[in-house]
């Protein structure tokens, strides 16, 4: 069988996405997640586009020890150092070097001509040969390019060194017999093809991208390029979870695998939803809610007799556990750490001890603790450093007045800080004495609560998103107080903000 590579793009074109913005810690969680899934290559970021995405490169590459790992450039040296520079601790680095080729991208946005873009393309990965790096080669939009040009630039690259060339279909406007007739021609006409892997990257702009993808495999590619939930660019990448089930379930027909661990598939996707804070519809393939819920009568009774009646490939497969063992106060730390492995999550020893406290405290409060509420715990452990910790709240509402918040936070100096504020409700009302204490007025992007199970007993969930200087910084809380969840979820991003700017000596 063919072993095809999953490069993700999780941490690049999924993090540039609306909404998607991930913090330094995050991304490395994320990261960590993303070598124990097995990808082949994770694209950690554009080290040129910022001084923070630089040092979450930098960060990253020193971490990972087992996937390649991947930052992208312009073809242009001062991005290519930047790159090589973020990428120097890096156990295998890749320096991705991307140009457009098609007309609409050379005479609108390069204003350059394609013998020009060539040369550009040629000297650009010559010069990150001086860097300990393999090197891939992207041309952008090259389904709407020429494919002959195509061709000429794979061919110039390859020869200058490029040990991976790109395909990709920015746009998304693709369709699979048609993408695959492509890659078959590039494969067949490009001089030194051989000697490199060729890679395609799909977007998502007309539902295609997955078939776009799984086309180009059947016709050869040895990469594809995907990203966790199929969060990216508009309409999103390739989702990697669809991707690596469909050579598994179909491997016979692509005579193609993976290295993926499959089973760790469904916490990677809860990760990248909780940490970008994108919900996953209940039907999406392979990690929705739905995916492995069978509805109709007929079905159930099917599945009851023999699962295969109407299952492609088992919940267990992508680490869904059928099997919801309920925790509760008698639970012990032994059943306790089971289940934190049951379900791919893995936390060092020191949190580990907190985590196992708070599951102490809610099963005082909840009677039962079910994977959801364990989940939550493990990532409210995950957030930034406290610099500033929740010490007491008390909130006056009701409809006939407005709300007055009193909030008191202890500072990680010892130094405990106390402000009463008024507000349109509850939450504003405590928001704002919040903002008072830290002597900060973030913008409050996005606020939302759910309950993480149901009944009345279930924890609230709240998930923010705060704006400060440009940069977006996200933070989950949970509790079976929504009052206290929403307090939780914006101390944790105003945390992430206190930590982002300490790191930043700001
Ligand atoms: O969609 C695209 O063309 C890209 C390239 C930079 C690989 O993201
Ligand atoms: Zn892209």
């Amino acid at each position: 069988m063919r072993r095809i590579a999953i490069f993700d793009t999780t941490l690049r074109d999924g993090e540039q996405a609306p909404g998607c913005s991930m913090n330094r810690g995050e991304k490395i969680e994320v990261a960590r997640k993303l070598e124990k899934l097995g990808v082949d290559v994770i694209e950690a970021g554009f080290p040129a586009s910022s001084p923070g995405d630089l040092e979450s490169v930098r960060a990253i590459a020193g971490i990972v020890k087992d996937s390649v790992v991947a930052g992208l450039c312009r073809s242009l040296e001062k991005d290519i150092d930047a790159c090589g520079e973020a990428l120097e601790k890096a156990a295998r680095p890749r320096i991705h070097i991307f140009l457009a080729t098609s007309p609409i991208h050379l005479e609108w946005k390069l204003k350059m001509t394609g013998e020009r873009a060539l040369e550009r393309a040629v000297s650009a990965v010559k010069y990150a040969a001086r860097f300990r790096a393999e090197v891939e080669f992207s041309a952008e939009d090259a389904f709407r390019s020429d494919p002959d040009f195509v061709c000429r630039v794979f061919g110039a690259v390859i020869k200058a060194g490029a040990g991976t060339v790109n395909f990709p279909d920015t746009v998304g406007g693709a369709i699979p017999d048609e993408f695959a007739a492509r890659i078959r021609y590039i494969k067949e006409n490009t001089p030194g093809m051989e000697k490199a892997r060729l890679s395609v990257h799909c977007h998502n702009d007309l539902g295609l991208a997955v078939a776009n993808s799984l086309a180009a495999v059947a016709a050869g590619a040895d990469q594809v390029e995907c990203a966790v939930n199929g969060i990216g660019e508009r309409a999103g990448n390739a989702s990697l979870e669809e991707i690596v089930m469909a050579l598994r379930v179909r491997g016979e027909f692509f005579n193609a695998a993976t290295g993926i661990d499959t089973t760790q598939i469904y916490s990677a996707s809860r990760l990248v939803s909780q940490v970008t804070g994108v919900k996953v519809p209940p039907n999406k393939a392979v990690v929705g809610e739905n995916a492995f819920a069978h509805e109709a009568g007929i079905h159930q009774h099917g599945v009851l007799a023999r699962r295969e009646t109407y299952e492609i490939m088992t919940p267990e497969s992508v680490g869904i556990a059928q099997n919801q063992m309920i925790l509760g106060k008698h639970s012990g730390r032994h059943a306790f750490e089971d289940r934190l492995t049951f379900l791919g999550l893995t936390v060092d020893s020191e949190t580990l001890e907190k985590v196992f406290a708070e599951f102490k405290d809610l099963a005082d409060k909840k009677k039962t603790v079910n994977d959801r509420d364990i989940e939550a715990l493990v990532r409210g452990a995950a957030s930034a450093p406290e610099t500033w910790k929740l010490d007491h709240w008390a909130v006056n509402t009701g409809s006939a007045l407005g709300a007055s918040g009193t909030i008191r936070l202890l500072h990680k100096t010892g130094v405990r800080r106390k402000h009463v504020s008024l507000g349109d409700g509850p939450i504003d009302s405590i928001y704002r004495a919040i903002n008072r204490i830290i002597g900060r007025e973030p913008e409050l992007e996005l606020y939302e609560i759910g309950a993480i199970t149901g009944g009345s007993a279930s924890q609230g969930e709240t998930m923010v998103k705060i704006l400060w200087d440009g940069r977006r910084y996200n933070g989950r809380g949970v509790s079976t107080d929504i009052i206290e969840s929403s307090i939780k979820a914006y101390l944790a991003a105003v945390n992430a903000l206190e930590w982002e700017l300490t790191r930043e000596g700001g």
